[in-house]
């Protein structure tokens, strides 16, 4: 491992080359120590990411005069994160969004999760994917990876199976960040893994996201009640605040009061179920921030997208440089199954079983116009 360190900090001297960088990020209330990679490749940006909940903590890209600053959300220190976050940048599971009321049915057993969120089941429960230390696997090369793995026990937060669950992030070098999930039980279960990044594209996160430009591929979305669970319906966009099928600024119809889609969200905080069919990677989403020029293009196998508009920030979590985060200071694109899946027997499955192998793929790149 000295060897390997070694290797990062010589790395380090030399920005024109991809690599991986080293550090100790602290020590976790237990003891042990989490670490911190960044990733860089030869175009210049940068990917850190703690073992930590595999959390995102900062990501760099270029604006249309080529100034590179960071478009997430994120902390100073790992204490940042310990203390409490809004999941900023981490991965999500076992089952990323919301089950009802922290049950479901499966072979004829029904299993109780924790419940956390209005008597539901969110992000995986009170100590998800976000809230625990992976093995973290640095891979060098022109387009450096990070291979995280973490085994979540038999009973975990509620879930059933041993689920041995393998995120690699790879920094390509087109600007793109490729998040590769794997997983596999020794017992039927359900997953629906994901990644929680708070964007932000002006850079820094200094102001509200209303001006971003955002296209959704999505011609239907997945209508909710007043707890966030979904109906079980599918609803066609057109003609309502949710169609996002060309370039639509965010901020035009957020606050649609006379919606009863947006009040249940107190914004935009729903899946929208994305085009196509098949298990390639299909673009999802466009975002172009306007006054930085930056474009961020999400692409997916999976069959919808969690369109999150920051609404539950209230300045409460002071983020990075003691910088108080607002409501509607960033977005998250969250590409996974449909909310609730394990309860609604009209949407695709969930359903891992031993034998099986849970393989998915998202894709953020970044770039950037002039206008
Ligand atoms: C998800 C949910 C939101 C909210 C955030 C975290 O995106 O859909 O309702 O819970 O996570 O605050």
């Amino acid at each position: 491992m000295r060897d390997h360190e070694f290797l990062y900090v010589q790395k380090r001297n030399d920005r024109t080359k991809a690599g991986i960088e080293k550090t100790v990020y602290g020590q976790l209330p237990d003891g042990q120590t989490a670490d911190l990679y960044t990733l860089h490749n030869a175009a210049g940006m940068t990917a850190s990411i703690t073992n930590y909940g595999g959390i995102i903590v900062s990501l760099t890209t270029p604006d249309r005069n080529g100034k590179f600053e960071d478009v997430t959300l994120g902390m100073d220190s790992l204490a940042g994160y310990v203390k409490g976050t809004p999941y900023f940048g981490a991965l999500i599971g076992r089952y990323g969004n919301r089950i009802a009321k922290g049950k479901f049915t499966l072979d004829g057993k029904t299993y109780t999760l924790v419940t956390n969120n209005f008597g539901n089941h969110l992000h995986g429960g009170t100590k998800g994917f976000d809230k625990v230390l992976w093995t973290a696997t640095p891979v060098e090369g022109d387009e450096p990876a990070l291979k995280l793995t973490y085994t979540s026990k038999d009973g975990e937060e509620g879930y059933p199976g041993n689920l041995s669950v393998q995120v690699t992030y790879t920094l390509q070098k087109d600007n793109a960040l490729k998040i590769d999930y794997q997983a596999t039980t020794d017992k039927p279960t359900v997953v629906n893994l994901t990644n929680h990044t708070y964007f932000n594209l002006a850079g820094g996160a200094k102001r509200d996201i209303l001006d971003h430009v955002v296209t959704l591929y999505a011609d239907k979305f997945i209508p909710i009640d007043q707890t966030l669970i979904p109906t079980g319906k599918l609803q066609p966009v057109a003609g309502t605040p949710f169609d996002f099928t060309k370039p639509t600024v965010v901020g035009t119809r957020i606050n649609d009061s006379t919606d009863t889609q947006i009040k249940y969200g107190g914004g935009y905080d729903h899946g929208w179920v994305l085009n196509g069919t098949g298990d390639s990677l299909k673009l999802a989403a466009t975002v172009y921030e306007p006054t930085s020029g930056r474009v961020m293009e999400v692409r997916t196998d999976q069959p919808a997208v969690q369109f999150y508009t920051g609404n539950f920030l209230d300045g409460s979590v002071t983020g990075r440089e003691g910088f108080p985060y607002k409501k509607r200071y960033a977005l998250c694109l969250e590409t996974e199954h449909y909310p609730d899946s394990p309860n609604q027997p009209n949407f695709p499955t969930t359903v891992l079983k031993p034998g099986e192998t849970y393989k998915t793929t998202t894709v953020y790149q970044f770039s950037s116009k002039k206008e």
